[in-house]
């Protein structure tokens, strides 16, 4: 399927796990995709030179998504390198686990500069540049609706803050005819959360479909959000957790 054909993507996060994954998909759909990673340089070289080999269009671009300035040079970079930018993913993410009463305020930063600071500046930046057709898409997780376990307080709370951002962007672009849309996994089998590691059976007792999700089916679903297909899909969260919160 050439879905995306003509289509600029940028992916926040892309070197590794699900980012890598939608990276792939989106330029297998069609799209020339630029994506962004703080730390796995080579990782992201690799990729890239697996995207250009299967005949697609790729960009790796170094930015901490912890820095507003970071994120603005990489949607000008975008821009300035593929002409435009129609999609963004806000993919790039942290997980910090630890008791209420250990956390200090240094993650606490941490995590919502990264998981809801970020998703706000790139929105607004990639913004100012899409058309009519335009696609946001921000990776939160099925946390944001349901904690089945100590340690998640600071996880949840940054990611169900997506989910007000997500109805509120809904609103401000729907007049252009951009879409916003909020995709929730549950366990994907990454370095983040690997399905081999001693919690992993614990979260699959508690799914309707008991084994762990991958990249690609979290890819599947972004690649139908960032397509036309999905042009009446707009200010809602979807759930794709194997049935973990139902
Ligand atoms: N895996 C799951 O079970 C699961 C479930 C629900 C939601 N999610 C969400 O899905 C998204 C991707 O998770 P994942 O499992 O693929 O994670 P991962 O395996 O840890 O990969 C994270 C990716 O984000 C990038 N990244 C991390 N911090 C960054 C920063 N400060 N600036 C720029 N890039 C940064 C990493 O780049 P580097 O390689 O350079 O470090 C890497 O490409 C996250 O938003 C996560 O919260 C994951």
């Amino acid at each position: 399927m050439n879905r995306l054909e003509n289509k600029i993507a940028l992916v926040t996060g892309g070197s590794r796990g699900i980012g890598a994954g939608i990276v792939k998909r989106l330029a297998a759909e069609g799209a020339k995709v630029a994506f962004t990673y703080a730390q796995s340089a080579g990782a992201a070289k690799t990729l890239v030179a697996e995207v250009i080999q299967a005949g697609g269009h790729a960009l790796a671009i170094q930015a901490d998504s912890h820095s507003p300035e970071d994120i603005h040079k990489a949607v000008a970079l975008t821009v300035e390198t593929f002409h435009g930018i129609d999609i963004l993913v806000n993919n790039a993410g942290v997980y910090n686990a630890n008791h209420i009463e250990h956390f200090t305020l240094e993650e606490y930063e941490s995590s919502m500069a990264v998981n809801v600071r970020a998703v706000f500046v790139a929105s607004q930046a990639a913004a100012q540049h899409m058309t009519n057709g335009g696609r946001i898409i921000t990776i939160g997780s099925n946390m944001a609706d349901r904690v089945t376990d100590a340690g998640g307080a600071l996880y949840a709370m940054s990611k169900s803050a997506l989910i007000g951002l997500n109805k509120g962007i809904a609103r401000d672009l729907g007049a252009q005819g951009i879409t916003v849309n909020l995709v929730q996994p549950g366990p994907i089998d990454t370095d983040m959360n690997p399905a081999n590691a001693p919690h992993a059976a614990g979260l699959t007792q508690r799914m309707a479909i008991a084994h762990y999700g991958t990249p690609a089916h979290i890819a599947g679903l972004v690649a139908y959000l960032a397509s036309d297909e999905s042009s009446f899909i707009t200010g809602t969260a979807i759930t794709i957790d194997g049935g973990y919160n139902i």
